[in-house]
This record gives C-alpha cells, sequence and structure tokens, in this order.
C-alpha cells in the first residue's frame, strides 16, 4: 500500500497497457487534490457498519470529476485491537482507490497495533523516516503531509486490551522532527491521529514547534470522530494563522465522512463532505435522538477550514 508520486506517475504511463484498471488519462486527476481518511476502525471478520461506510466512501471518492491524486489515511485502520484481519479488509476497501491510480498512504492510532500493520504493508518498514515507527511522507505536490507515528500501545499488549488512548512521540521520533522540520524546504501538513495537544518534542509542546517552524501550514488529525478546527495554541500576544483541523470517522460513530483537501499557492482549503452523523452506532428506526443527529449532519453541510500558505520558508 502507498505508491510514491513517481510510481503513480509510472502507473498512469501504464494506463494504455492496463485498459481496465487504468483507463485514467492524467486530466483525468486534479494533482492538487487530495482525499482524507480517518478512523476507518474496519472489522476484518464481520460485515460491520464501519466497512460499509468506508465502501460508500471510497465509491463516492471515485466518482468524483477530476479524481484527487492521492489519499491520506489519518490511523484506527483497525477496529479496535489491531488485528491482521482488519487490516486485511480494510486494505481490499482502499485497494479500489488505488486501482484507479489513486495512492493511498496509511498512517496508525491507538487502536493499531504496528505488527500486524506491518504483516499488512510490510513496505512501510523501509519506508518510515524513523525505523520502529510509521512515519511517512506523502508528496501532494504544493506540499507535503507528514504523518508522524503517535501510537503508545505495545505489539505485544493482549488481544483485549485497546491500549493508551492518548498519543505520545518516542524519544527517537522527538530526535529525527527535531532535526527534519525546521529544515523543511516545502509547504508541510504535520499530520497525525492524535490531537496536537496529545503530543510533545524535547520536553516543549508540539504546537511550539509547528508555530515557530515557517514551512508548517497547519496541524491534521482523527481521534475524536468529529470535524472542528482550533487554532493552535500560542497566547494571548501571539495569535497566528495556524490551525489545527480534526477530521471525521470514516463510519465508527460520530461525524461520519471525508474531507477533501485542495492546495494552491496561496492557500489549502479542507472541505468536509459529511453524510451521517450517530453515536455509538447507525440509528435504528424510531429513535428518539434521530432529530438532533440530523441537525448534527445539516449544520456541518458546507464546512470548509482554509490554510495560509507561508510566504517564505
Ligand atoms: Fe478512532
Amino acid at each position: 500500500m502507498g505508491v510514491s508520486r513517481r510510481g503513480f506517475i509510472g502507473i498512469l504511463g501504464a494506463a494504455a497497457a492496463a485498459p481496465r484498471l487504468f483507463a485514467k488519462a492524467p486530466s483525468d486527476y486534479d494533482p492538487n487534490l487530495t482525499v482524507l481518511l480517518s478512523d476507518l476502525h474496519v472489522n476484518g471478520t464481520s460485515d460491520s457498519h464501519q466497512l460499509g461506510r468506508l465502501e460508500r466512501a471510497v465509491g463516492e471518492v471515485l466518482a468524483l470529476n477530476p479524481l484527487p491524486a492521492r489519499a491520506v489515511v489519518f490511523g484506527d485502520i483497525a477496529c479496535m485491537y489491531g488485528r491482521k484481519e482488519d487490516y486485511l479488509r480494510a486494505a481490499t476497501a482502499l485497494k479500489r482507490l488505488e486501482d484507479a491510480g489513486i495512492p493511498v498512504t496509511l498512517g496508525v492510532g491507538n487502536h493499531d497495533r504496528r505488527s500486524m500493520f506491518l504483516e499488512a504493508h510490510p513496505d512501510y518498514a523501509t519506508r518510515t523516516k524513523v525505523p520502529g515507527r510509521i512515519v511517512t511522507v506523502c508528496d501532494a505536490g504544493t506540499v507535503d503531509f507528514l504523518m508522524l507515528d503517535g501510537l503508545q500501545g505495545t505489539d505485544d499488549r493482549a488481544w483485549n486490551d485497546m491500549g493508551p488512548l492518548a498519543g505520545l512521540l518516542d524519544k527517537a521520533q522527538q530526535d529525527w522532527l527535531l532535526a527534519a522540520l525546521p529544515a523543511w524546504k516545502k509547504p508541510v501538513f504535520v499530520c497525525s491521529h492524535y490531537p496536537v495537544g496529545d503530543l510533545s518534542v524535547g520536553g516543549q509542546p508540539l504546537s511550539r514547534l509547528l508555530a515557530r517552524v515557517p514551512a508548517v501550514v497547519g496541524y491534521i488529525h482523527g481521534h475524536d470522530h468529529r470535524w472542528y478546527t482550533r487554532d493552535m495554541g500560542m497566547g494571548w500576544k501571539k495569535t497566528g494563522a495556524k490551525r489545527t483541523l480534526c477530521l471525521p470517522s470514516t463510519g465508527a460513530w460520530g461525524d461520519i465522512g471525508y474531507a477533501l483537501m485542495r492546495t494552491s499557492k496561496g492557500r489549502a482549503v479542507a472541505s468536509l463532505v459529511q453524510r451521517e452523523f450517530y453515536y455509538p452506532r447507525p440509528p435504528k428506526p424510531g429513535m428518539p435522538v434521530q432529530h438532533l443527529w440530523d441537525a448534527i449532519v445539516k449544520a456541518n453541510q458546507n464546512q470548509t477550514c482554509a490554510f495560509a500558505m507561508p510566504e517564505k520558508i
């Protein structure tokens, strides 16, 4: 899973040889459009509502014209405990994107388990920027998406253990980030599964590093299963343009949907595509809270989150 930009072009180049799978022309893709998916929570051994919603989202993305040039997944791929079957089933659903020439970059969340993730996606063991973690860079042309790995749960935890809820960057990842991020040469969204407040680097909140590095456009995460945006905590007299964005879940609970990110030289705008709201699971006919859930979906229609691109790096 995961195809580099060069590999993506190669796939397009192979279109003539494989007309059924790769019949699309480069003009069918918007190079500045990225689909953002989070909190898939796919159950690998039953036909869960989560899987059905993920498949619906994938189908909607494939019907877009133009198509997004790539997809980024913000963790919690597995349903609860990080079973290998969960990753395989999620990969099957996401493969429809890859088969259509839309490479998928995956990140991990608190419900994931690295060993099982890597059995399903062994290429990430060498693709990662930090050995032992799942840290990847998705080249989106005008911007990068840098996906961090804040998963605290260890691979040897019991199968009924969901692991710690909050995120944490290990020392090696902190050291790598402190060295690499200030030297970043193009606009970059720093991403992880967790809210920015969970994470720290070098004894400081991660938000402080993000605020002072010119290349950082903003911070995007999942975990809360709700669409919301915040200013990064910069103090009363230091309010800046950098924002954080929380993504909906593709199908577990909460805001149900995904986001489409359009980037340009001056700015980046994420647009919410929300179909449902439910908690903790899809509604049954006549449920008394249905009117509230419908109101949430209605209120969230046409929501966007704009980010200012750095003027100079
Ligand atoms: Fe989740």
